[in-house]
Formats: structure tokens, sequence, C-alpha cells
């Protein structure tokens, strides 16, 4: 008799402690949600908002070497470089996936872990832009894509007097000044458990353009949608604006950047308003 009270009297203790802890869990995860939540519609901190208006012409000529054109983020630059009057030079693996922009463009067919492809990409040209990263059909061969293709550019970049080198990045890379709000932490941390290999691929890629003299910008994005522009990206030295960005706004922004050169040898984060999580 005197055992089944003991043993009831836990039981009751054990299902408050458990009530307890599930209560805990429920309220941390609310809370969890809500800063993420406010971080993200909050749009902080928002150092620069890019230019307020397409801008489909520039006031400079540049022949673009652009790296990435036949993907999604690739696409837009392409176009956004069109656009505004430069002259393209589009490396493809395969040409015909940029069969449809005919003379508009100049093609070079070739690997870009080839570094005789890169120095015929780069040859007259004043500017190298690159959207090129990992594709899952390569398997192995793309475990070191970005800094493979990296190094292949900074050996060319001299020769043809090579003005910016601008790349778009990941919103996990870290970079000296960075303060990542919860936010910036939170992408971080995803992308370590779910994109660790390519993750350490562009971490090495900003070490390599570091250590190097010539003038680079990394754009970090964090998730891209194929979204056309809406309004001018938000911008931050210090942490991801917000957890998604269009795709459009990252092209008008790396464009941007030919002229404006406001982030050389740094990397801006870029974020979309009213996309939320
Ligand atoms: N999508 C996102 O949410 C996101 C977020 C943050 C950062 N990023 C980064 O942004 C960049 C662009 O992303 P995305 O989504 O536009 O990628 P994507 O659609 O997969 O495009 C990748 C491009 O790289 C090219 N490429 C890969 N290996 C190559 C090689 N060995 N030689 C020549 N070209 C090669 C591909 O050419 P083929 O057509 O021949 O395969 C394609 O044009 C990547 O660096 C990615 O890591 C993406």
């Amino acid at each position: 008799m005197f055992d089944v009270k003991i043993l009831a009297r836990s039981f009751v203790n054990w299902q408050r402690s458990m009530h307890y802890r599930i209560g805990l869990l429920r309220a941390l995860s609310i809370l969890f949600c809500a800063s993420l939540m406010l971080a993200c519609t909050a749009q902080t901190p928002r150092e620069e908002a890019a230019n307020s208006a397409p801008q489909p012409e520039s006031s400079q000529h540049h022949t673009v070497a652009l790296l990435g054109a036949t993907g999604m983020v690739g696409g837009y630059l392409l176009e956004a470089a069109l656009r505004r009057g430069y002259t393209v030079r589009a490396l493809a693996r395969n040409p015909a996936k940029l069969a449809q922009f005919g003379r508009r463009i100049t093609i070079i067919t070739g690997d870009a872990r080839d570094p005789a492809v890169i120095r015929e990409l780069l040859l007259g040209s004043d500017v190298v832009v690159s959207a090129l990263g990992p594709v899952k059909a390569d398997g192995d061969a793309s475990r070191l894509i970005n800094t493979t293709v990296t190094r292949n550019v900074l050996e060319a970049m001299p020769s043809e007097d090579i003005s910016l080198y601008i790349a778009v990045s990941g919103a996990a890379v870290v970079m000296p000044g960075d303060q990542r709000n919860l936010l910036g932490w939170w992408i971080r941390t995803l992308a370590q458990v779910g994109l660790r290999g390519a993750l350490q691929d562009k971490q090495a890629e900003y070490d390599l353009l570091a250590d190097s003299d010539v003038n680079w910008t990394l754009v970090r994005c964090p998730l891209i949608d194929p979204q056309p522009f809406d309004s001018p990206p938000l911008v931050s030295l210090k942490t991801p604006p917000a957890f998604r960005v269009r795709a459009g706004e990252v092209a008008q922004f790396m464009m941007k950047q030919l002229d404006a050169r406001d982030f050389v040898r740094q990397g801006p984060f870029l974020g979309s308003r009213d996309l939320g999580i």
C-alpha cells in the first residue's frame, strides 16, 4: 500500500515536471520565432538602400567576362548587363543554353576549372562578374569549384588589367567586422548544417581574395528567389538584412557596382524587402 502511494506521488511529480518542461520548450520556441520574425520584418541594420530605381543604362562602357551565365542568378546578370549596354563575354559548358542571345554576346565554350578557358574568357574584358557555383549533377567534381575557379581568375586578371572581380557568395560566409544578429546567426547555422561543403569552399574563396591584391567584391546573399527586380535591395556590412533576396535585385546591385565601386574588398550582405522567411 505504502509503495503504491509513493509510486502515485512520483508519477504526479513526474507529470508536473513534464508539463513544466513542455511549457518551457513551447515558450522558448514562441520567443525564438517571434524574435526571428522581428529580425526579418524590422529589416535592420539597414546601412544603405542601394540605388533607388532600376538603371537601364550606364554612363561607362564595360566589357564583362561573365561566369555562370547559364545558371539562375547568372541569367539575371546577363540580362542586366545587356540592358546597360555592356559587351558580354559569357562562359558556357553547353553554348546551346545561351543560343537565344545570338550575336548579342560572345560565348566562350569550356569548363571554368581549366585555366586556359578562363584566360580566353577574360581576353579584352575589364571586369569579371561571377554567379558560378556548385551544380548537383557534377557530383564530387563540384566540391571545390569556387576556390578552383577563383584561383584561375586571380591568375588571369593581371595580364588583362582587370579592374574588378565581383562574385555571388553566401550569407553564411564570415568576414572581419561582421556583427550578426539573430537572423544572421540562424542563416549561418542552417548553412553549417545543410551546406557544409559548399560553405567551406566559399569561405576558402574569401580567404583567397583577401590574400590577393586585386579589387574584389563578394556579394553575400541569403536564399535567392528567381524573381525579377522589385525594389532596391537592403544592404548591410554587418548582418544579413533579410532571409531571402530576389535574383533581379542581386543582378542590379552587382551591375551598379561596376561603376559605383562602393564595396571594394568587402562582402556586403543583401536582402529583399517584403519577402519574409
Ligand atoms: N540559389 C540560392 O539560393 C543561393 C543563395 C546564396 C548563394 N548562392 C550562390 O550564388 C551562385 C549562383 O547560384 P545559382 O542558384 O544561380 O546557381 P546555378 O543555377 O546552379 O548556376 C550555377 C552556374 O555555374 C556554372 N558552372 C558550374 N560549374 C561549372 C564549371 N565547372 N564550368 C563552367 N560553369 C560551371 C553552371 O553552368 P552549367 O549550366 O553548365 O551547369 C551554372 O551556370 C552560386 O555560387 C551559389 O552558391 C545561391
